[in-house]
């Protein structure tokens, strides 16, 4: 196993509203390029741990396959794409636009429990953007000091969550939200030869427990997803932390693993796991590939 080299961002437009934590931006070239290796172009994309979703988007939005299905098991996350997909997307976005934001303003919103599915998107649009990490899994803490003493609001950009909204709703006809379980719709789907399957499951690594913190669903039967996935008829790839038991996992199942590199805002150098059936189209000759450097945050591209 080779680690590949790192993977500059700068082509990947941003259509996630959401920051999201352990979000897979810095991996769309990589998706491009699998979609590609393909034979055909997908008829269905399946992602079933979507989370803030800029997979299932680019692939949408580049028509990289015929449509997407989306999955995630958060209700406050799934808020967010319901309403935006199921037709109040503009709603959404002129509540983003006339609200504002301060402290006080945050701590009522958030002290409120919203029954209503477009007044739960915004809340969760708006904890995404006003707590640390963007983490909204109990724990997390609001910003109060921020970016450029910036305080609150460091990362709250109305006009580019607008623009973002708006431009998801434009492409609903190739998306398709369920609010459930990733491996209920793995297992209703895993028989049709014409669909690809997008894994990052959440994932908490022994001693690590990076999921525990970031995710208010962080429990997975990891064996069972990889059985699962080993009996898929179409093609999948999935992204895991670069830990032992996983590698082991993946051999047992006898699939195909590369460690891909990546930089973080603070150029700090982490890796990933990519696994699949078969790998080799990550696996393109040097001199082939320009050398990428530098992945920046994609937060260093938003504002307004
Ligand atoms: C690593 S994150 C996905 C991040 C995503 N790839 C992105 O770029 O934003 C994993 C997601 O799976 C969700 N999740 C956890 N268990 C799930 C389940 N059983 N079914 C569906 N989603 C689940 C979590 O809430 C979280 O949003």
């Amino acid at each position: 196993m080779r680690h590949k080299r790192i993977v500059n961002v700068a082509s990947v437009p941003q259509l996630s509203p959401f920051r999201y934590p352990g979000g897979k931006t810095w991996l769309v070239p990589h998706i491009r390029a699998w979609m590609r290796s393909l034979p055909n172009r997908p008829a269905l994309f399946v992602e079933p741990f979507v989370g803030g979703g800029i997979i299932s988007l680019t692939v949408a939005a580049e028509r990289l396959a015929e449509h997407s299905l989306l999955v995630e098991l958060d209700a406050n996350v799934a808020a967010v794409w319901q309403t935006i997909l199921g037709g109040r997307a503009k709603w959404l976005a002129d509540r983003i636009m006339s609200f504002e934001v301060t402290v006080e303003s945050v701590e009522e919103e958030m002290s409120k429990a919203p029954r209503d599915l477009r007044k739960r998107a915004f809340r969760t649009i708006l904890k995404n953007r006003v707590y640390h990490g963007g983490i909204m899994a109990p724990g997390s803490s609001l910003i109060r000091h921020g970016e450029n003493n910036k305080g609150i609001k460091s990362r709250w950009y109305p006009t580019t969550l607008k623009k973002r909204i708006l431009g998801i709703a434009d492409i609903r006809d190739r998306l398709t939200f369920i609010h459930g379980d990733g491996l209920d719709v793995l297992g209703e789907h895993g028989n049709n030869p014409d669909a690809v399957f997008f894994l990052d499951p959440p994932y908490t690594a022994a001693g690590k427990m990076a999921g525990k913190r970031l995710y208010e669903h962080n429990e997975l039967d990891h064996e069972r997803l990889f059985e699962m996935t080993a009996s898929v008829k179409g093609d999948f790839l999935m992204t895991y932390d670069n830990a032992s038991g996983v590698v082991e996992l993946a051999n047992r199942h006898g699939f195909d693993t590369e460690v891909i590199s990546m930089k973080n805002t603070h150029h700090a150098k982490m890796t990933e796991l990519l696994i699949g059936r078969d790998l080799s189209w990550v696996r393109v000759p040097t001199e082939k590939k320009p050398i990428q450097r530098l992945l920046f945050d994609e937060e260093e591209r938003e504002g307004d």
